[in-house]
């Protein structure tokens, strides 16, 4: 099996891996209700910082440890939608004060199809979630980051497929080129403005998302694009990386570490980077 069915769990990190990075601090977080959105939520909520989630799907509270409830806000609504990007930055804001830290997660697959078939409501749902809905949350969030004296940090999440051609439809591999080509534009513009915005490349995830495909793939159906599908997965670089996962998947939570990792001090002078989380996935 490919994806485990239940990705989604409780985290408890050893007490010695946490610092209080985030103490007064407040994460902005889309797509917090799975995969690597919660598990971001609840690493940076297990390293003090104050976080409010925005998710188009409910946010299941068991999933966050009880001592960490209080300084957690969840705000439901679909990002596409007018007006719920500006909603959910004004309710972050009065709910911490300020926002030092916005992390683009929300994110959709397409169904692998190509130039010559995908459809205007493929394209159109694909190209807002995963690019406009980003570049919309920065236009709303910089104001606030540009306050911070010490600095604010933007990190997007793309994917292996904004580098590479061979991993998804066009529509997706579309979206992530644009979405770290977003990126490093805000990178370079607002760098003396003490902003820094970088992207993280995860290869494939042990998330929901990976479900939905394995589900689809099984099914034999679910919209999928199988002229796409099988051009895709039939290339080599794909098949290297299924083989990979098998032995070692990647997890959410390694994808968030790497997140916390943009956000920390240490990365201080770390703007406008695609870092890959992949396994090396990223170098075929
Ligand atoms: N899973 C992978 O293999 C993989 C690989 C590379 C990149 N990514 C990217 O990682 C990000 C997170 O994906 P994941 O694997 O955690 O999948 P996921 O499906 O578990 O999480 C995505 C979240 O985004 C939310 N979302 C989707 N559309 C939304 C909207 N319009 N408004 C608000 N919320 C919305 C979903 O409800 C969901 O909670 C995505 O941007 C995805 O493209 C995933």
């Amino acid at each position: 099996m490919l994806y485990t069915p239940t990705p989604d769990t409780l985290y408890h990190p050893p007490p010695s891996h946490i610092d209080p990075l985030g103490y007064s601090r407040l994460a902005l977080i889309t797509g917090c209700s799975s995969g690597i959105g919660l598990a971001t939520t609840q690493l940076f909520l297990a390293h003090q910082f104050t976080v409010v989630g925005l998710d188009i799907a409910p946010f299941d509270y068991n999933l966050l440890r009880v001592e960490d409830h209080g300084r957690f806000h969840f705000h439901r609504g679909d990002l596409t939608q007018p007006g719920e990007i500006d909603e959910g930055v004004r309710i972050a804001s009065h709910f911490g004060g300020r926002i030092d830290v916005l992390v683009n997660v929300a994110g959709v697959l397409d169904n692998f199809a190509s130039a010559d078939g995908v459809t205007d409501s493929d394209w159109d749902r694909v190209l807002a979630t995963n690019l406009t809905v980003p570049v919309k949350m920065m236009r709303a969030v910089i104001p606030f980051l540009k306050q911070r004296p010490d600095g604010g940090v933007i990190v997007n999440v793309a994917s292996t497929a904004g580098k590479s051609g061979a991993v998804a439809g066009v529509a997706y591999t579309a979206s992530k080129h644009g979405l770290i080509g977003a990126t490093k534009n805000v990178a370079w513009r607002f760098r003396n403005e003490g902003i820094r915005a970088n992207a993280v490349l995860p290869g494939a995830v042990d998330s929901s998302i990976g479900n939905r495909i394995a589900e689809n793939t099984r099914g034999g159906g679910g919209g999928v694009d199988w002229e796409g599908y099988k051009a895709i997965t039939t290339r080599p670089v794909h098949a290297l990386q299924a083989k990979a996962i098998e032995v070692a998947p990647i997890t959410p939570l390694e994808v968030a570490k790497a997140i916390l990792f943009l956000v920390s001090d240490q990365a201080r002078t770390i703007n406008g980077v695609e870092l890959p989380v992949d396994r090396a996935w990223g170098v075929v």
